[in-house]
């Protein structure tokens, strides 16, 4: 049934920093997480276990593991915190972390692993290192060790709208078959990601009738735009129209894939409440307090607001 609850999964802490050359002090990651948690956002992307050589952004993500276990809750509300997990060694890195700092007895928030897949050979290559199919087998045991482990999974597919080295020349029923197996693994979400923000109306349209067709379900799938070519908000509301009500954002329009030359930042968050509001749907987040953030952020790490919203309502 169609609801007007949206669920936004921020992913600003992961995927809007996760590009920035300069090093983002720690303190300054974990007051950005908690700034998002008291805006109403109950899904926070907040770190990646990946390798601190390729992506050396992230290399305190153990530590931002260990400062969210450790603390009380930042609202009233159970918050979501994801971390990426690729391989076996991110898993047992995530794992260890959390066996040595257990949660927080007064804290009510929960921990969940994402792995991601990508839609072409080429785009796998360069992110993972690996062909499509030796990665799935890398995440089985990623989604099953996380599963074991008591925690949620959600699995990403990127440049499903359309690749860096292939064009548009991206198969849909390819990107439903890969979700098809990440499912079957046991993943409880899968992100589709248009990572290059190639992603027009019709070719949206025609991606999540592919997913229906393999029999994944709305509820199952989140979306994750990229706003490189203006087109987010105009295929959010085909997926909206489509039925999904899952919407990954990031704060500031921060963001964008070292493995995609020239992909610009998420669509914003500040840009996603405001369109989900004239909607008249319900996001559950404060859109003043996100703006807030997004001006805080931006300002501090020193890059332009790219959110349309938050430098109107700033006056910026
Ligand atoms: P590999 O197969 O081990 O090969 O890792 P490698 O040559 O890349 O390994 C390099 C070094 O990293 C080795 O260490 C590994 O042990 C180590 P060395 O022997 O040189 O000392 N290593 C790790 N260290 C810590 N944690 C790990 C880990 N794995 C290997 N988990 C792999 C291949 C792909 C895992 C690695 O290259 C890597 O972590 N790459 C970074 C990938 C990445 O973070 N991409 C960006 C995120 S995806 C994204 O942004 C898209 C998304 O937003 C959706 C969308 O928009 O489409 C999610
Ligand atoms: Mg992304």
């Amino acid at each position: 049934a169609k609801t007007n609850r949206v669920r936004l999964i921020e992913v600003g802490p992961r995927d809007g920093l996760q590009n920035e050359k300069t090093v983002i002090p720690l303190k300054t990651k974990i007051e950005l997480i908690e700034r998002l948690a008291q805006t109403g956002l109950r899904d926070i992307e907040a770190g990646s276990f990946v390798s601190p050589k390729w992506v050396p952004q992230m290399a305190a993500s153990s530590e931002i593991l260990t400062h969210i276990q450790n603390h009380p809750p930042q609202s009233d509300n159970p918050v979501s915190y994801a971390f990426l997990a690729p391989n076996t060694k991110g898993l047992e890195n995530a794992l260890s972390t959390l066996d040595a700092s257990p949660q927080n007895p007064d804290s009510n928030h929960k921990i969940e692993l994402a792995v991601f897949a990508a839609a072409t050979e080429s785009f796998t290559q360069k992110n993972l290192n690996c062909s499509i199919a030796e990665s799935l087998q890398k995440f089985e045991s990623v989604i099953k060790g996380g599963k074991a482990a008591g925690l949620r999974v959600r699995a990403y597919i990127s440049v499903v709208l359309g690749c860096p080295f292939e064009g548009y020349d991206v198969d849909p029923k390819k990107v439903a078959e890969i979700a098809c197996d990440l499912m079957e693994m046991g993943a409880d979400e899968i992100a589709l990601g248009d990572t290059t923000g190639m992603g027009t109306a019709p070719r949206t349209r025609d991606l999540l009738k592919s997913m229906q067709a393999a029999g994944i379900l709305n509820e199952d799938i989140a979306m994750h735009f990229h706003d490189t070519y203006g087109q987010a908000l105009v295929n959010t509301a085909i997926s909206l129209e489509h039925g999904i009500r899952n919407f990954d954002s990031s704060v500031g329009g921060l963001g964008g894939c070292p493995y995609s030359p020239g992909a610009t930042g998420n669509v914003s968050t500040e840009d996603m409440v405001y369109f989900m509001e004239s909607l008249g749907m319900d996001t559950g987040v404060d859109l003043d307090a996100v703006v807030a953030v997004g001006d805080w952020i931006t300002r501090e790490i020193g890059k332009a607001n790219s959110s349309s919203v938050g430098k109107a309502m700033l006056g910026r």
